[in-house]
């Protein structure tokens, strides 16, 4: 294994803003961690972290935690946050759907989902991080009425969750469906890019961005839609349909 790797891997171990699957802090974050009671912002499939180190500075009054399952990746927003003594910020390697093992009940407060991958073909929906598999997990770990923010270059993607929200019945607080084109478009979502975002934008990719809650999300809902879901997929396969969903 290179060299830097190894070298990156032992300080992620070492440093007191970075966590290993660390069941042990469940529900207890802000008790044992950034030592005050300030809301707890999650950064899912997190890469280098910059975004969640960018949104901390212009947020003191949150907490910051992202996630991923590369260390190496993530080290290099820890050590920003460590040069710049920002003690709201953390990082932990963790998997993304079994992030209620170590996410207590309630105890976030927003999730930001950024640039994941879009698994294009709908026999791989499930894996898709705004699916109804993953809606599950949020809501249990979420604040009720807590804000998922999905920021992505990918028009499948952003189609299949407006898609998805409108059969669940959920209407978006907020969507943008060229980010940094729409001169009235907040911000925050222009100001921020992660490293993804730059790459996809460099190919000349639009960056969608979509929020929504889940107060009135149910199991029923889930179930219902995750039936219609896989019948309407065998549906298009029986027709010889690309699906499209
Ligand atoms: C395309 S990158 C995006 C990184 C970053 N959000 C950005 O926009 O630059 C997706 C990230 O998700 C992480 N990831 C993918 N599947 C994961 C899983 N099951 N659990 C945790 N992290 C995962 C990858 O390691 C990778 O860093």
């Amino acid at each position: 294994m290179a060299k830097q790797k190894l070298k990156r891997f032992a300080e992620f171990s070492s440093w007191d803003n970075c966590f290993d699957f660390p069941y042990e802090i469940k529900g207890k974050w802000n008790k044992d961690v950034f030592k005050n009671s300030h809301p707890i912002v999650l950064e899912l499939g997190c890469g280098k972290g910059e975004y969640t180190v960018a949104l901390a500075k212009r947020y003191p009054d949150k907490n910051y935690l992202g996630v991923d399952i590369k260390s190496n990746r993530m080290w290099v927003g820890a050590k920003m946050a460590k040069e710049e003594n920002l003690t709201h910020i953390a990082f932990m390697r963790a998997i993304m759907h079994k992030i209620d093992t170590i996410i207590g009940e309630g105890e976030a407060d927003e999730i930001w989902i950024t640039f994941p991958d879009p698994f294009l073909r709908s026999k791989s929906a499930k894996h898709r991080l705004t699916h109804t598999r993953f809606l599950r997990l949020y809501k249990k770990i979420l604040k009720p009425g807590g804000t998922i923010h999905l920021k992505t270059d990918s028009d499948d993607l952003f189609t299949f969750t407006v898609n998805m929200l409108q059969h669940l019945g959920i209407q978006p607080i907020a969507l943008e469906e060229d980010v940094h084109g729409n001169p009235d478009a907040p911000e925050i979502l222009k100001e921020v890019k992660t490293y993804y975002e730059r790459l996809f934008m460099n190919k000349g990719s639009t960056i969608k961005y979509i929020s929504f809650n889940l107060s009135t999300f149910s199991e029923e809902q889930a179930i219902a839609f995750e039936e219609w879901f896989e019948r309407e997929r065998l549906r298009r396969v029986a027709l010889g349909l690309s699906t499209g969903l």
